[in-house]
């Protein structure tokens, strides 16, 4: 894992809850990509709120991109939230200006799967629930294969964040992420075994701040709101998992990643939600019907991606 520059910038499709991380990573995913549309998913707040959030962030930093809304609820799970985390309204308590925008459309998921007929080399990042990435998969099979990439927030190999072994993507709406990871094989999985690593404290947002742009200092805002809810938890430091996904494209040389079968648990008492990983050697599952095999992210260079998300966040 070496810190040399991406060298291109890649077609991203975002679809996304924000969320104080999905913010940073829209800023993210614009200054290392090239942001082609922004979708919206029922998620840390509820469809209003993610869809005004998305609208929002690429307001301050004014991004020019469409934002179209998704799904509202999940496909068979009651509805959850992370309201907890990232402030009833998701963006914590930074104070926003008055929204000018509004949404392209209200059909993401047909945005989603025309991007993937008319972008060459389009990858789609998904940082929310991934309801709107099943529904398309539902309404046009061939999407996956149209995709240059599809990355995912979610899931982990050893240990959850909602409930023991679940994390919060995947468990908000467990059947979707079923479909996703049988049908959209090979995925890439930016789980908590990477994103925990990537913790962005104090001394970042001071950098932000300093920057003094308009991005900057909303970013520098949700980060302080972000790891002061994380002191409540013990941690110093915030992770800041979407953007962490977003530069698991643009960088991935940055990244220690290896192939293995996972499956969503949907039936289990404690265990709904779980991205059973089988780590074990690939001869001693041989014989077995094993899960498809998924692209799963361990680790990463810590220092040069954090690095990264305040360059981005400075530089937008
Ligand atoms: C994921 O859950 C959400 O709260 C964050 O935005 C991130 O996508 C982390 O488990
Ligand atoms: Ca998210």
């Amino acid at each position: 894992m070496t810190a040399e520059a991406c060298t291109g910038r890649p077609r991203i499709v975002l679809d996304c809850d924000p969320g104080l991380d999905d913010a940073i990573a829209i800023l993210t995913a614009a200054h290392f990509g090239e942001l082609v549309g922004i979708t919206t998913v029922n998620g840390n707040v509820g469809i209003e709120h993610t869809t005004h959030n998305a609208l929002v962030t690429a307001q301050v930093a004014g991004l020019d991109v469409e934002v179209h809304r998704g799904a509202a609820r999940p496909l068979i799970a009651p509805t959850m939230d992370a309201a907890r985390i990232h402030g009833a309204t998701g963006l914590g308590d930074v104070a926003l200006p008055e929204l000018t925008r509004s949404v392209a459309s209200d059909d993401a998921v047909a945005f989603l799967c025309d991007a993937a007929r008319s972008v060459d080399d389009l990858h789609l990042v998904a940082v929310g629930p991934l309801t709107n990435v099943a529904l398309a998969l539902r309404r046009d099979p061939g999407l996956r294969s149209r995709l240059a990439g599809l990355t995912i927030m979610g899931g982990g190999a050893h240990a959850g964040n909602v409930t023991p072994v679940a994390e919060f993507n995947v468990w908000a709406d467990p059947e979707a992420a079923a479909i996703v990871f049988s049908e959209a094989a090979p995925l890439t999985m930016v789980g908590l075994d990477v994103t925990h690593k990537v913790l962005l404290g104090g001394s970042e947002a001071s950098r932000m701040r300093s920057a003094g742009t308009p991005a900057a200092h909303f970013a520098a805002g949700l980060l302080e709101y972000a790891y002061d809810r994380c002191r409540e938890f013990g941690l110093e430091a915030a992770p800041v998992h979407d953007a962490t996904a977003i530069i698991a494209v643009t960088h991935p040389h940055l990244f220690r990643r290896s192939t293995h079968p996972v499956a969503v648990e949907l039936h289990g008492e404690h265990t709904r939600g779980m991205t059973v990983t089988d780590v074990r050697p690939p001869a001693a599952i041989a014989a077995e019907p094993a899960p498809p095999a998924q692209d799963v992210v361990w680790d990463a260079d810590a220092a040069a991606v954090i690095d990264l998300i305040v360059q981005a966040v400075i530089n937008t």
